[in-house]
């Protein structure tokens, strides 16, 4: 705590220092930034208190990635996305005060989504330049609540730094333009969407002004917002999207809640309290949550050596849920994805707010480990050669395949179809080997729905004759019709069903999605996911099932905004089609459906019909 005063006393020894050492100090500001913040900046601090601006846990760490930066003579392009008050917007400011003020003929931006934060930002700046020692204070031209422009006087001899550091919105199209930038700070970037149409036009046209030159700055700096372009930008590859493309190389870094001290309680949770294990529980799932806890901290607090000292780093585990769900409860009404969206621990938690997921984000993260864990993983790719009428081995195909087919083993596939459109769902086919429960394939490809049947065939056949189950609505009717009649594909999936016009029954082929049929493949998924038996090897895969909500709302299951689901449904209809064809390996197949769940149940159903189905005609 200090007072202006206390601390205009601290800046003393800086204030009088003597000439002939005042040279020295600026070179020494110049390679440290953080030196610099502590002597020269001043902040107002949680209490509203005045205080040196002193760096914590995350903002050394954020200094300490700029500095390699700068000392390998990298442009620094940042993309950070961060829980709430960590301090980010504040470091970046001075970061752009120190960059402009040190060095001469600078410019930086701050840009924000509207009028008052993009003036709290400016006035962090204005406040930096008010309490400055007084030799460090270069001559101002200009200093009002858009710009610090330091220069001197026209009729002046020497021209002064000639640096200038402007505030404006990112609606305001012209901001930044003609200018030429060596710091642009993009604050609360998630939001632009809602006040900018083309938000990629406007940081393509932004990014342009930056050079690309050491000691250069772009930081995107956000907490995030829902599932729009922030988070495809997060999850894109390097240089794939609009923006990026133009710089090779920018860091994505992510700061938990976890980076920040303050975010614990002084008490642990009570003993043998009861930890959530799903979405749906008062706090989500603490469970999975507690893993993320205790990578975050041994990375956040080196020198608490937690990997020697398990207790203690259960202890703060237990005191971070706590501190969790005191927030939770207080701040948030229980609101558990809205917690996540402010305080996330990881980057997908961030982005996924609206609704909850469907399947367990902490058995998916698994499966993702076990992929990173074995990067030589299998890989190989194919393409449909129409004409051919055939697979054949491209690095563009949309067939990829973890393992090619196996002598002696069966295999089922369940297919999505889409219209073929430009811009519409893909159509998906997931190929799973028995009785592992393992997914071998995907095919995932945007064409008419006869070639996708064709394709079906091919990849039936590549694939020991795989029984094939095709949703038959929409779209998938023409290509079922196809493959059954035209094709004659020796196995489809098909189900007896009493045409009451005709008074008999009838073989309809396909899987028949409906409101009930969804909601029972769905849940026979969710359960394979959670009590890990169903291996999945593909990572588009797990992103569809990331993303696969329901929608508290409507109470619709589906993906979310910007996001498909034909993946999740074609392997919710493989799934069903190798349960009925039973035979999976049989400790599986008893964990599959353990005694009175969902799923025992359902296949007591079943055993009775085809009971009631064989009398009817014996
Ligand atoms: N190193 C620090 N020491 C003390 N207080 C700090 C420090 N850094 C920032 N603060 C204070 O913490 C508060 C939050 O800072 P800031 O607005 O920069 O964080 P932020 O991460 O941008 O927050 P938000 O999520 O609201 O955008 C401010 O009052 C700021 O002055
Ligand atoms: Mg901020």
């Amino acid at each position: 705590m200090a007072t202006v005063e206390q601390i205009r006393a601290f800046r003393k020894k800086i204030k009088e220092l003597p000439q002939h050492l005042r040279t020295e100090k600026l070179e020494a500001w110049r390679n440290d930034f953080e030196l610099f913040c502590i002597e020269c900046l001043t902040i107002i601090d949680k209490d509203n208190e005045y205080v040196p601006f002193k760096f914590n846990r995350f903002q050394k760490h954020f200094w300490k990635i700029l500095k390699d930066d700068i000392d390998s003579g990298t442009p620094s392009r940042i993309y950070l996305l961060k829980a709430r008050q960590l301090g980010s917007s504040t470091f970046v400011q001075a970061l752009a005060f120190w960059r402009i003020i040190l060095w001469p003929n600078s410019n930086g931006l701050v840009a924000a989504h509207a009028e008052d934060p993009a003036r709290n930002l400016f006035n962090k700046s204005r406040l930096f330049l008010h309490l400055l020692p007084q030799w460090v204070k270069p001559t101002r031209q200009r200093n009002n609540r858009k710009e610090l422009y330091f220069a001197t006087k026209d009729d002046a001899e020497d021209p002064g730094l000639q640096s200038m550091l402007s505030v404006g919105t990112i609606k305001n199209v012209h901001i930044g333009a003609g200018s030429t930038l060596h710091v642009l700070h993009l604050s609360e970037f998630a939001r632009y969407e809602s006040v900018q149409s083309n938000v990629r036009a406007g940081l393509r046209s932004l990014f342009s002004t930056v050079p690309e030159r050491g000691r250069t700055f772009i930081i995107l700096e956000t907490t995030a917002w829902g599932m729009n372009y922030s988070h495809d930008l997060w999850f894109q590859d390097k240089g794939k999207v609009d923006g990026f493309e133009k710089v090779k190389d920018w860091t994505r870094l992510f700061v938990s809640w976890l980076a920040d001290d303050a975010y614990t309680s002084k008490n642990t949770l009570a003993p043998g309290s009861y930890l959530g294990s799903s979405a749906q529980d008062d706090y989500g799932d603490e469970l999975g949550l507690s893993e993320v806890i205790r990578k975050e901290l041994k990375y956040w607090y080196p020198e608490k050596k937690y990997e020697e000292n398990e207790e203690e780093l259960e202890k703060e585990v237990s005191r971070r849920l706590n501190w969790r769900r005191g927030k939770i409860a207080v701040d948030f009404d229980y609101d558990v994805p809205n917690f996540q969206q402010e305080y996330p621990s990881t980057p997908h938690e961030a982005f996924i707010t609206t609704g909850t997921t469907v399947f367990s984000l902490r058995h998916l993260a698994i499966q993702r480990e076990r992929l990173a864990a074995n990067p030589d993983r299998q890989l190989h790719k194919y393409h449909y050669n129409v004409s051919a009428g055939r697979f054949e081995e491209s690095a563009y195909g949309n067939l990829r395949v973890y393992e090619e087919p196996q002598d002696g083993y069966h295999y089922v596939i369940g297919a999505d179809v889409g219209r073929g459109l430009a811009d519409g769902d893909k159509s998906v086919a997931q190929v799973l080997k028995l009785p592992h429960l393992e997914q071998v394939a995907c095919l995932s490809d945007r064409v008419d729905t006869h070639t996708f049947a064709k394709a079906l065939a091919a990849l039936g056949h590549k694939y020991n004759t795989a029984q094939i189950g095709v949703e038959v609505n929409g779209p998938g009717l023409t290509t079922n019709m196809f493959l059954s009649e035209e094709i004659n594909y020796p196995w489809l999936y098909w189900k007896k069903r009493y045409d009451k016009s005709r008074k008999e029954w009838t073989r309809e082929v396909g899987w028949d999605t409906n409101v009930s049929s969804k909601e029972v493949i769905i849940a026979g998924l969710r359960s394979a996911i959670t009590n890990d038996y169903l291996i999945i090897n593909d990572e588009e895969s797990l992103t569809e099932l990331e993303h696969y909500i329901l929608d508290p709302k409507t109470h619709k299951m589906g993906a979310v905004q910007g996001k498909h689901d034909d993946q999740v449904m074609s392997m919710a209809i493989a799934l069903q089609i190798a349960t009925e064809f039973g035979g999976l390996e049989s400790t599986r197949a008893e964990q599959f459906r353990p005694k009175w769940s969902f799923e025992w149940w359902a296949s007591q159903a079943d055993k009775l019909q085809a009971r009631k189905d064989k009398r009817r005609y014996a």
